[in-house]
C-alpha cells in the first residue's frame, strides 16, 4: 500500500466541498488513514512549501493558505500518489481534464482548490509535516 498527502484548501472548505472531495478519493479505493481540519500559519506555510518560498507568487499563495482552514488528508492504496494525482487534476486549472476536482471546482492557479504529493519523497515528507505517527490508522478499504 502506497500512502501520499493531499489537503483541500481553503476555498474548498468555504465553498462546501469538503465531502464532495473525500467522495471523489474513497469512490477510487483510497482509504483515509488520516484526516484534520487545520488553518496553516505564515510559519507552516513556508515550510510545507519551502521549495516555492521565493517564487514571485509565494506572497499570494501564503496569504490564500493562512486565512482559512484547509483539510488535511492522509491517504492509502493502490498507486496512490499518481492516483490523487489524477482526481486532481493539473495544477493550473486552465489546463485541467474535465471530470478532475481543479476543472470542476478550482476557479485559478493560486486557488486551485486541492493539493497533493508529486512524488514519494514528497508524500513521506507531506504525511510527515501534519501528522505525528499514531495520527495515522492503516486499514484497507472493504470491497
Ligand atoms: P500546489 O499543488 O499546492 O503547489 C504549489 C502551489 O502554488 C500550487 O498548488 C498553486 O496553488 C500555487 N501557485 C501559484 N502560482 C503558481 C505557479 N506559477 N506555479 C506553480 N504553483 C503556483
Amino acid at each position: 500500500m502506497e500512502m501520499t498527502f493531499a489537503m483541500i484548501k481553503p476555498n474548498g472548505v468555504k465553498s462546501g466541498l469538503i465531502g464532495r472531495i473525500l467522495d471523489r478519493y474513497t469512490s477510487a479505493r483510497l482509504s483515509v488513514v488520516g484526516l484534520k481540519l487545520h488553518q496553516m500559519t505564515s510559519e507552516e506555510a513556508r515550510g510545507f512549501y519551502a521549495e516555492h518560498v521565493n517564487k514571485p507568487f509565494f506572497p499570494e499563495l501564503e496569504a490564500y493558505m493562512t486565512k482559512g482552514p484547509s483539510v488535511m488528508i492522509a491517504l492509502a492504496g493502490e498507486n496512490a500518489i499518481a492516483a490523487v494525482r489524477a482526481i486532481n487534476g493539473a495544477t493550473n486549472p486552465a489546463k485541467a481534464e474535465p471530470g478532475t476536482l481543479r476543472y470542476d471546482f478550482a476557479p485559478s492557479m493560486t486557488e486551485n482548490v486541492v493539493h497533493s504529493s508529486d512524488s514519494p519523497a514528497s508524500a513521506e515528507r507531506e504525511v510527515a509535516f501534519w501528522f505525528k505517527k499514531e495520527d495515522l490508522y492503516e486499514y484497507e478499504a472493504a470491497s
